[in-house]
């Protein structure tokens, strides 16, 4: 069994068709390459099934108006307006995907295993454009991911998504440049001075789970400088790609620019990795942005 570079170059095509199958061990070392290199890693044939009942739910009616999305994490279910049965029902696909990504995961990645954490799995109902209530929030323009709210202090976020479309609709990405030539781009638009005592303070008030770092300071920038560059999103080195229903893709949504141009019912697990877990930790974000810095980021 071998993978297959597609048409662009971002993608790496990998032939798997069940979410454990044994075959996967086989292609780890190829995957976790490219996976850290910043590609997104394409599973053409690898679909999520949903019985009949199951299906009922793929309507956006089932989650809570205020919300992008139905989750999933250690804390339990949330944004979601089902009772009872539908509620179990709800709760049953996502644990189920859970445990599939899991195991996809384990298989392709061993030395992820023990390091990831902070899963959150969500079920996403509402048609891409439908639900952005900001220029900062509208997923359709391209940016790497950071969380205003969540400071990573380095660590990566690892994300797995499965189109469930019942209708034969694909979900359909744009993917841009390699991280480092973003970084070196946007760079000179990154420009608002990091201050330590401001990062406390949101931590302090609870703006902020923990507090900022210079990183994360600089990530949340690179994030809003991309998608203030209307040039760029029109005319920039990006390629289109259709993720038909019945496949899944991988990537580290901090490294890998994308953008969500439309598409509908969606399955998506998301994990944070340490960089003692990476392989080529060089490649990290973090180290791009200090390389280009010319000085440590991750200073508390
Ligand atoms: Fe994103």
């Amino acid at each position: 069994m071998s993978a297959t570079a597609s048409s662009h170059d971002s993608l790496l095509e990998l032939p798997l068709r069940d979410w454990r199958a044994p075959e996967a061990a086989a292609l780890s070392a190829q995957a976790l390459r490219a996976l850290e290199q910043g590609q997104v890693l394409h599973f053409p044939h690898l679909g999520f099934a949903l019985s009949p009942e199951e299906r009922v739910l793929l309507d956006p009616k089932y989650t809570d108006p205020k919300r992008k999305n139905i989750s999933l994490t250690p804390k339990g279910l949330a944004g979601t307006v089902a009772a009872g049965a539908a509620r179990e029902r709800v709760q049953g696909i996502l644990q189920r995907y859970l445990d599939s990504t899991s195991a996809l995961l384990d298989a392709l990645f061993p030395g992820y295993r023990d390091a990831r954490h902070g899963p959150a799995t969500s079920l996403r109902l509402h048609a891409i454009g439908t639900w952005h209530p900001s220029w900062r929030k509208d997923d359709r323009l391209l940016h790497v991911d950071a969380f205003p709210s969540r400071p990573l202090h380095g660590e990566r976020i690892l994300r797995v998504f499965t189109n469930i479309n019942p209708n034969g609709e694909p979900r359909t990405w744009r993917v841009g440049e390699p991280f480092e030539t973003a970084a070196r781009r946007y760079l000179p638009a990154m420009s608002k001075p990091w201050r330590p005592w401001l990062a406390g303070l949101m931590h302090r008030v609870g703006i902020t789970k923990q507090r900022r770092t210079e990183y994360d300071h600089l990530m949340l920038q690179m994030h809003d400088a991309m998608k203030r560059d209307a040039h760029y999103q029109q005319q920039g080195d990006w390629a289109q790609v259709d993720f038909m229903p019945g496949s899944t893709w991988v990537c580290f949504s901090d490294q890998v620019s994308h953008a969500a141009m439309s598409g509908q019912f969606m399955l998506e697990q998301t994990w944070q990795l340490p960089l003692t877990a990476l392989s080529y930790a060089e490649l990290a974000p973090v180290r791009v942005l200090e390389k280009l810095k010319g000085r440590g980021l991750l200073a508390a």
